[in-house]
């Protein structure tokens, strides 16, 4: 008999939910339908956070828990001692919090459209359990100001529930990232030849094909353009979809899976949604083959 500890029990019971599996699945084919395929596509980059270079949704969740941290504090010092001018400044860290969750919602569910059939009813559970969550800081809310923000247990019960509800949605985010890798660089513990190393014969590489080839045990993608060639990360930051089945515009390579773009020239993201550059290399061409060396990789932006 396998050990399962909490969380792979947890994990478990949620995807073998099959009502959860159905309804994850159609929404999230919903979304792409909205968000991926038609010409919504600007907003869900702008969602995932390509234009700060960062995921957008988890900078947005640390305001909830911050802001309903200060509520929850700031209501037992009302209740256990009486401040009940503290009503107000509960009303507006609360406020804060429940805004900064309708965001962080929003683009937490612009996240997970994209996310593997593995992460997909975990994820689904993490947003159903923090909507919950963020609903029951809204009934406090309403509560509160129909009190005419007179403090009472009325009102910090709907709260406090909120909060335990909000930290098992984090326990379930947490979850996905750290033990599912979800939203991770794909290339995050790339590597690369230090020093020049030949890779294939210049006539052997097509002109505009990207090809794919492993060097030194790293994935390096090879674009030739007339006598120019490029070479950068083979797999998308996002989601390590295989950038040689990708499309070239231009001097840029479109993923074939969520369509985010990289430079050619130097790897970073020029539409998302990924977030992080693929690697660089440095390419030359001596005695009739194309030799590189590793230029950037996310550990290490200069080796030489
Ligand atoms: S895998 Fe998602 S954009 Fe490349």
């Amino acid at each position: 008999m396998q050990n399962r500890d909490f969380s792979e029990a947890l994990d478990a019971a949620i995807t073998g939910n099959r009502l959860n599996r159905t309804v994850s699945k159609k929404l999230q084919r919903l979304l792409n339908k909205i968000f991926l395929e038609g010409p919504l596509r600007p907003l869900k980059n702008f969602a995932n956070g390509s234009w700060l270079e960062h995921p957008l949704h988890p900078l947005l969740t640390d305001v909830p828990v911050g802001a309903w941290t200060v509520t929850i504090l700031l209501y037992l010092a009302a209740l256990l001692f009486g401040m009940n001018e503290l009503g107000i400044a509960i009303a507006l860290a609360m406020g804060l919090g429940i805004l900064a969750a309708l965001a962080a919602i929003a683009t937490g569910f612009m996240d997970w459209m994209d996310v593997d059939p593995t992460e997909l009813s975990i994820g689904f559970t993490h947003a159903v359990v923090n909507s919950f969550g963020t609903l029951l800081f809204i009934v406090a809310w309403a509560l509160l100001f129909t009190a005419q923000w007179q403090v009472s247990v009325a009102n910090f019960i709907p709260a406090l529930v909120g909060y335990g509800v909000i930290a098992g949605g984090a326990y379930l985010g947490g979850t996905l990232v750290f033990r599912f890798g979800t939203m991770i660089n794909r290339n995050a513990y790339r590597s690369g030849p230090k020093e020049f190393t030949p890779v294939v014969a210049f006539e052997d590489l097509a002109d505009n094909k990207p090809t794919r080839f492993v060097v030194q045990g790293q994935p390096v993608l090879l674009v030739r353009h007339g006598q120019r060639v490029y070479a950068i990360g083979a797999v998308c930051s996002h989601y390590g979809a295989p950038l040689e089945q990708g499309t070239i515009h231009g001097s840029t390579i479109e993923c074939p899976w969520h369509y985010s773009r990289f430079s050619l020239e130097d790897g970073s993201v020029k539409t998302g949604p990924a977030t992080a550059p693929v690697p660089l290399y440095e390419t030359d061409v001596k005695d009739d083959k194309i030799w590189i060396r590793v230029l950037r990789v996310a550990q290490t932006v200069s080796p030489h």
